[in-house]
């Protein structure tokens, strides 16, 4: 028996060929340079989120902030002597359900309203929604009014809200302990989340603030179906993952705060499920106007019927993807 050679399976590729595919990967590339950059922003957030933290999350050291709100009267509603960044309104927001003329949420939204006498309040409905938006963002109308999950234009009301008047934006479900007064000196403020970003159910911002305009004008981008899954769309294009993606990108995050607790009890303030933070109760998730319970709501409408096909497709190409390599290294 002789030795059996292999036949001979190398063929030269004319360069040409090679050429022409390198080409046509650059030019697939460059098409889905924004796709690739947002990708890449959105999955490098834990990355960067505490990147110079020192200098955004509130402190004593830093700012001369107590985070624990111990040494402020629970009336105080101007930073004095520091100067008032924030204007002094309070927008709560109430799309669809007809939440606005439910007694326990006018109950709710009353504590913060109490807690702030004089000040300008806002509750935003589907009528004045709708106004707001053709009247003073024009461009983002057709996409705000398509938004597949009602979440989402809750979100997207949130910037525009807080952009064109400043003052601070509240879910329906956060009971007031105490007045903001002392957080006004800074432009921007907004609780921590775990385990990175911040939470959007409660934000302050000076009008027109600069990284608001950012939040708002950026919307269109993130504008996607991310993964075809309701939950990132959401987080992605509009939520928390959205706005705190955002910020740690943004080129000078001093003046954007962020409010944790002290060193001791970093979750001080954390809004996640029923808790009490020095600021509010927070009544969590048994209710629908809680963040998560609205997402879940939301979502549970248009529950996700792209789910199998994304996840049958992504399996059926891993598996081909593996086969061939297993064949041409057999
Ligand atoms: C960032 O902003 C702060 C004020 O918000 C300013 O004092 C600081 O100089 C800025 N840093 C840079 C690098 O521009």
């Amino acid at each position: 028996m002789g030795v059996k050679t292999l036949p001979s399976r190398v063929h030269r590729t004319h360069p040409g060929v090679l050429a022409a595919a390198l080409a046509l990967i650059l030019l697939g590339l460059w098409c889905a340079r924004d796709l690739l950059y947002e990708s890449y922003t959105l999955v490098a957030l834990p990355f960067f989120w505490k990147r110079h933290a020192r200098s955004f999350y509130l402190s004593a050291a830093h700012d001369g902030f107590d985070v624990t709100f111990a040494n402020y009267s629970a009336t105080q509603t101007s930073a004095a002597p520091f100067p008032d960044l924030v204007p002094p309104v309070l927008h709560h927001i109430s799309l669809g359900s007809g939440a606005a003329t439910h007694s326990k949420w006018t109950e709710v939204r009353q504590s913060c309203l109490d807690a702030h006498p004089g000040w300008d309040a806002f509750l935003w409905t589907d009528e004045t929604a709708d106004a707001l938006v053709a009247e003073h963002f024009p461009a983002l109308r057709d996409m705000w009014m398509a938004y597949r999950f009602p979440i989402q234009k809750i979100d997207a009301l949130r910037y525009m809200v807080l952009y064109h008047y400043g003052g601070v934006v509240l879910d329906m479900d956060l009971q007031c302990k105490r007045a903001f007064g002392p957080l006004r000196r800074f432009e921007f403020v907004a609780p921590a989340a775990h385990p990175t970003g911040f939470s959007i159910g409660f934000m302050m911002a000076s009008k027109g603030n600069e990284y608001v305009g950012r939040l708002v004008d950026s919307l269109r981008r993130y504008n996607r179906h991310w993964l075809g899954l309701p939950y990132p769309t959401v987080m992605f294009s509009t939520g928390c993952h959205y706005a705190s993606t955002i910020h740690a990108f943004h080129p000078n995050r001093t003046s954007l705060k962020i409010l944790a607790g002290p060193r001791s009890q970093p979750r001080m303030h954390n809004l996640n499920g029923p808790v009490s933070t020095p600021l509010f109760n927070h009544l969590g998730s048994s209710s629908w106007h809680s963040y998560d319970a609205a997402m879940i709501v939301g979502l549970g409408k248009h529950h996700g019927r792209k789910l199998p096909i994304v996840f049958g497709v992504g399996v059926a190409v891993g598996f081909l993807v593996i086969r061939r390599v297993r064949r041409r290294r057999g």
